[in-house]
């Protein structure tokens, strides 16, 4: 087995932990936008018949998941038919298009199934991913007809590095209803049964974001705001300033995927959080929880 990406710090320790050897690969932009991903090999059978974890990652901030998507399809298929790799298994920590897990308004595409549908067409057998979000369709693996899709959660790394900050009487707040789960599950790691949630409405023609406060006793205590996905920083920034404005000591902001367009950081900082934290699905340099352990926990047990 062979690890094939960017030969950064995630890959790494990625290749390390897991016992193989790293093939780095240069991410290439055309002036024009277009993209030619390139496994750096000196010869074109150099990895011939071997099986492959294709692992690549999408850039913060100026991020661009379409960009991202065909730099994997296209790693994927080159491996597959010119390469010539025995087997491709690809780890997409953040899985884009997740979000549009159902035709919310009638014409619109259903992107989580047709990502999947367009990464198994390609070739690859697996598809590792952090967190999915898919509130509507019932799994991960349900969205593909041929590959393997494995869900791993990105929540016991953002709960190991709290567990550290010896955090005072900790609060867990989900900032919209559908990520109390993920509250629930923080709370059980930090020892605390206090986890609730505020109320979310997210306008769909405009994006604009409402969010109904719940009241709760934070004073004296320190209050962790957790979701899944940052993205404009709405949703974060309108529970950690309602928090903040209960009392909390000190508020944290946690999350797995650091998408952060525009202003997204300034936007929570600015509502009153103490810390940012964050997983490492997406390349960004603020990330402090990595979700390396929990990929290769999977990958060994296959
Ligand atoms: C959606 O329900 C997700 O769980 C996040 O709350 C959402 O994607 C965050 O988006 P934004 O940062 O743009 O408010």
């Amino acid at each position: 087995m062979i690890l094939v990406g960017p030969a950064d710090d995630f890959n790494q320790n990625l290749a390390s932990k897991i016992g193989i050897q790293l093939v780095d690969m240069q991410r290439r932009v055309f002036p024009d936008g277009e993209l030619c991903p390139r496994v750096l090999i000196d010869k074109e059978d150099q990895l011939r018949g071997k099986e492959i974890i294709l692992s690549m990652r999408m850039p913060s901030k100026s991020c661009n998941p379409n960009s991202y998507l065909v730099e994997v399809l296209l790693t994927i298929r080159n491996l597959r038919e010119h390469i010539r790799a025995s087997s491709i298994h690809v780890i997409m920590p953040y899985f884009p298009y997740a979000r549009q897990d159902n035709i919310f308004r009638p014409g619109e595409p259903l992107s989580a199934k047709y990502v999947a549908n367009l990464l198994e067409e390609a070739g690859a057998e697996t598809v590792y991913a952090v967190t999915v979000h898919l509130h509507r369709v019932g799994s991960f693996p349900s969205l593909f007809h041929k590959a393997q899709g494995v869900n791993v959660s990105g929540f016991p790394s953002l709960a190991d590095v709290l567990k550290r900050m010896n955090l005072v009487k900790p609060y867990i707040i989900a900032p919209d209803e559908e990520a109390i789960v993920w509250a629930k599950e923080v709370a059980e790691y930090l020892g605390t049964d206090d986890y609730t949630a505020f109320v979310k409405e997210r306008d769909v023609e405009t994006g604009e974001i409402k969010t109904t406060i719940k009241e709760i006793d934070v004073r004296d205590r320190d209050a962790v705001v957790i979701d899944d996905i940052v993205s404009t920083g709405g949703t974060m920034a309108n529970a950690v300033r309602a928090v903040k404005k209960m009392g909390a000591r000190r508020v944290y902001s946690a999350f797995v995927h650091p998408v952060l367009v525009s202003n997204a950081l300034d936007r929570i900082i600015g509502a009153g959080a103490n810390e940012i934290i964050a997983a490492d699905t997406l390349i960004w340099e603020g990330s402090k929880a990595s979700v390396v352990d929990q990929l290769v926990e999977e990958i060994r047990g296959k």
